[in-house]
């Protein structure tokens, strides 16, 4: 494995990889994915077993733009709306699988669906216009942990089960994209992420429906474990008890933590989501037994914080 500055050189050779059936790492503005040529069977094979992850979990197929994702599913017109509102950019949508598409079974777990995104990151976007071809890309972690924000995380987590991991730096938003269900009448949030509820709703001028728990499939986002550290997580804590470290929001930060990293001092929900996960993996690394969260807002992109601290608290 190789930490590879990204440049035209590095990203070039990345790109000959995908299309050669190998593990690309490579940085999104939400966080690092660990991408592979999703036609590919057993280049998607060795991506699941990379990450230990189940294969019933679907993957989000990577593209540069909505003409490229229309060779791959059936745009609703809903769909059109969304992709033309927030692509590039922090937003997956599931849709009808094109049967002529070519995307593997293994990709979308064997659903007639598949989660499509554009990503907005230069490095991103010139690994796939010189790839050219569908790169499916989940979080470049091991399975259940926290995502990653920086190549250094992915280096710790997946090291040498990767080909190449193409360092751009940390990531801008911090947190993954947002899936919303665009398959049927009534557009489904599935996760909550870098764009927030709010905004979708406001393009589709009516609300978001909420996932039910019958809903398949199972995903990573949806099993209750999940972006998890060691550390056991405390929510809405309000004081520190003894041997806590502390994961603080807001300038009224309690004393008696060991450690603490204040998400945003400032109480901006965009500088917290960014910090979000690298401070999960600083706070861990100390290794506390446990992180006492403070109460963190529901609005904007608070949402999408607090589904992955409340599963990252869920029992293992
Ligand atoms: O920001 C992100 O979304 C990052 C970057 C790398 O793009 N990727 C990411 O992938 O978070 P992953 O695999 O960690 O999460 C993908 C989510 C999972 O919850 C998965 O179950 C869901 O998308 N998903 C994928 N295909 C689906 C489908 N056909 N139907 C429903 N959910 C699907
Ligand atoms: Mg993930």
């Amino acid at each position: 494995m190789s930490v590879l500055p990204a440049n035209e050189e590095s990203i070039a050779d990345a790109a000959e990889r995908l299309r050669r059936g190998g593990l690309v790492a490579f940085p999104t503005e939400t966080v690092y994915g660990l991408g592979a040529d999703a036609g590919n069977g057993r280049a998607v094979a060795a991506l699941y077993a990379a990450k230990g992850r189940p294969r019933f979990n679907p993957l989000i197929v990577h593209v540069a733009d909505a003409a490229a994702a229309a060779r791959y599913a059936a745009f609703t017109e809903t769909a059109n709306r969304l992709a033309e509102a927030f692509w590039p950019g922090g937003l997956t949508l599931v849709l009808p699988k094109a049967a002529a598409g070519g995307i593997a079974e293994l990709t979308t777990a064997g659903l007639d669906t598949v989660a499509l995104r554009a990503p907005d990151h230069p490095v991103a976007r010139a690994l796939l216009a010189a790839a050219d071809v569908p790169v499916a890309a989940p979080s470049a972690n091991r399975s259940g942990h926290v995502s990653p924000t920086t190549a250094a995380h992915v280096a710790e987590d997946l090291g040498d089960r990767v080909d190449v991991i193409l360092d751009g730096g940390p990531t801008a938003i911090g947190i993954e994209s947002t899936v919303v269900d665009a398959s049927g009448v009534v557009p489904t949030l599935l996760r909550p992420g870098a764009v927030p509820r709010a905004e979708i709703e406001a393009v589709l001028g009516c609300a978001l429906a909420e996932r039910t728990t019958a809903a398949t499939p199972t995903s990573p986002g949806q099993l209750a474990s999940h972006y998890a550290p060691r550390a056991a997580l405390r929510l809405n804590a309000l004081s520190v008890e003894p041997g806590e470290a502390l994961l603080a929001f807001g300038p009224d930060v309690p004393t008696g933590a060991c450690r603490t990293i204040n998400l945003s001092a400032k109480r901006d929900l965009g500088e917290a989501a960014a910090n979000l996960f690298g401070a999960l993996r600083a706070l861990d690394a100390t290794g506390v037994p446990a992180i006492a969260v403070m109460p963190i807002p529901d609005r904007g992109l608070g949402e999408a914080i607090n589904d992955r601290l409340r599963r990252g608290a869920a029992p293992r």
